[in-house]
């Protein structure tokens, strides 16, 4: 059996996106509703990762947009348990932006989401240990 340490390892998730014109804002950032719904996606299938379980978000902590998302980069969401609890665990959901052309990166927005798990009447249930 995998220790649980090693099952953060295994279920940490890195997702890559290009960022496109369309998705920006009338300021010409990616909008924030999108980033979030990239972000619940990328927590939902760590959580899904770890436990093999089915998940729902309860909730989320604050979100930081610490810097504005232009198009033409690539951005890269990485999601990693951070605490389990009975039912609940956490999943923090970090977005870097990364130049195409170089090397360059830097952290964008940062949260935490609260999954739980359900069995099939959706009520919560133990996260497997
Ligand atoms: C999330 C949900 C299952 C919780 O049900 P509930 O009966 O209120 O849950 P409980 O009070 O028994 O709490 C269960 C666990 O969830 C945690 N929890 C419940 N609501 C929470 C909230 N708003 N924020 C953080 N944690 C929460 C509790 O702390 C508890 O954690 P623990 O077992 O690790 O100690 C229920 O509110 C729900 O189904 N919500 C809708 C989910 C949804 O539609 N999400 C969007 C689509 S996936």
């Amino acid at each position: 059996m995998p220790t649980i340490d090693e099952r953060i390892a295994n279920s940490t998730t890195r997702i890559a996106k290009l960022v496109f014109p369309g998705q920006l804002t009338h300021h010409d950032f990616l909008f924030g509703g999108t980033a979030l719904q990239w972000m619940d996606e990328a927590a939902i299938i760590t959580g899904t990762r770890f436990c093999r379980q089915r998940l729902v978000t309860a909730s989320l902590d604050r979100i930081d947009f610490e810097k504005g998302i232009p198009a033409g980069i690539l951005i890269e969401l990485v999601g990693k348990v951070i605490k389990v609890g009975n039912t609940s665990m956490q999943v923090q959901i970090d977005i870097y932006i990364e130049q195409l052309y170089s090397e360059e990166r830097e952290l964008a927005i940062q949260g935490k989401f609260t999954l739980v798990a359900v069995d099939e009447e959706r009520r919560p249930t133990p996260i497997d240990r």
